[in-house]
């Protein structure tokens, strides 16, 4: 048998576990539980900055002033109308779409109106940011309308983009505690260096292809179960089981049959997630605030049996599946929802990659047959 390659055999870490792929400098994830967005502290952050506050952060390297931020909300409210086609193809989609099928349609689907769609200079790009920042909230509060029989609503431009979804959802202006609540949750959601999505925008983004295309390669990556849609499912499982005192068993059972659980373990913390202390603290005020308390002990049980038996800790995921609910949005919104802030994450991560870019195109390492003669055309 012929030899193959003289190549040493390569280090090799399956799904790139411990790899370290690129450098950033908008986002830190220390895996002792801890979340820096361009040196800020999340924890900090999180309940006190808007999240156009943040957005502006990993969009631009630096806070705003009060000047550049309300800038920047104008400029945000400015954008959000959609094409007129845009709107039109939404009403194509069949009624049983995922949101988030739709939102990556809709997503490719601007970029053909963007006049700066093949300019990839840093201004251009940050200006497609902004406009996509916008508009990704729009395609799916105009999209679940769209889905549910109902006719858009005209923009409130004077609402922040918190506030603005859930008004462009139901048509009335949210207090100020769930515009406040629903900042926070963007703003935790916002960014997390090179997870599966943004890693994915930023391979498309290295190819010199566009940030519409980056973007849309990254919700088809959000979309699955062990990244964004956790919090969809994980939604599914928390009714299941429905009450606290089902947890030991309905848990035991799932582990014995070797499933995995939704909201649980995660790629880089080993100690916890660092945005799970102020999601559950969310939890636990909505639980007050609708009457719905039976949630977060579910979601505290499950945590306590998860450690003693796996050692495995809670990741966002499994705390904004309930806290999603009792704001009152459907589970299929959950991941739509994570979209609509870490497209700030995902915009920023093009912006970094094409200033400084290099293609990015990792090695394989090979396992398939050793090479072996060609038999000849197969003849019928
Ligand atoms: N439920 C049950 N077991 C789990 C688990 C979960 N949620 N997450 C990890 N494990 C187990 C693995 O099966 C593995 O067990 P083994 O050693 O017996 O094979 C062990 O824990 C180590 O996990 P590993 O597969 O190395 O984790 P990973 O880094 O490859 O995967 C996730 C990370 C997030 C994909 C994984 O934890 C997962 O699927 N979680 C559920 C989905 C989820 O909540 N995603 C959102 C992430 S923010």
């Amino acid at each position: 048998m012929e030899k193959m390659s003289t190549e040493t055999k390569p280090e090799y870490s399956p799904g790139l576990a411990g790899v370290i792929a690129g450098e950033t400098a908008i986002c830190w994830v220390d895996p002792n539980a801890g979340l820096m967005y361009r040196g800020y502290d999340i924890h900090d952050m999180a309940q006190k900055a808007s999240f156009e506050e943040v957005a502006y952060l990993l969009l631009n390297g630096e806070l705003p002033d009060a000047k550049q931020l309300a800038e920047f909300r104008q400029q945000l409210a400015a954008e959000r109308a959609l094409p007129g086609p845009v709107m039109d193809m939404l009403r194509l989609l069949p009624r049983g779409s995922h949101p988030m099928d739709m939102l990556r349609t809709g997503v490719s689907m601007l970029g053909a109106f963007d006049k700066d769609l093949n300019d990839h200079s840093h201004d251009a790009n940050v200006r497609k940011s902004i406009r996509l920042i916008a508009r990704v909230s729009i395609l799916i509060t105009d999209g679940w309308r769209i889905l549910h029989g109902q006719e858009p609503l005209p923009e409130k431009p004077d609402l922040t983009q918190a506030a603005n979804f859930f008004y462009k959802l139901e048509g009335k202006v949210p207090q100020t505690w769930q515009i406040r609540m629903l900042d926070t949750i963007f703003n935790l959601y916002a960014d997390h260096e090179f997870n599966a999505s943004t890693f994915t925008a930023r391979v498309v983004a290295s190819t010199l292809s566009d940030i519409y295309a980056a973007v849309t390669a990254a919700c088809a990556a959000l979309k699955g179960p062990l990244h964004g849609g956790a919090n969809e499912e994980s939604m599914k499982m928390l009714e299941e089981i429905g009450v606290p005192e089902r947890v030991e068993t309905w848990l035991k059972k799932k582990l014995a049959n070797k499933e995995k659980i939704m909201g649980f373990g995660h790629r880089v913390y080993k100690k916890g997630d660092s945005r799970v202390p102020a999601m559950r603290e969310i939890g636990r005020e909505l639980g007050r605030r609708t009457g719905r308390e039976q949630w977060i002990p579910i979601c505290e049980k499950l945590e306590e049996i998860m450690d003693r038996e796996k050692h495995l800790c809670a990741n966002v995921d499994l705390y904004a599946a309930p806290v999603f609910a009792m704001l009152g949005f459907s589970p299929e919104l959950n991941t739509p929802l994570f979209a609509a802030s870490r497209v700030a994450g995902w915009c920023a991560h093009v912006v970094e990659q094409q200033d400084n870019n290099r293609l990015i195109r990792p090695r394989s390492l090979y396992v398939g047959p050793q090479m072996r003669p060609y038999p000849g055309p197969t003849r019928a």
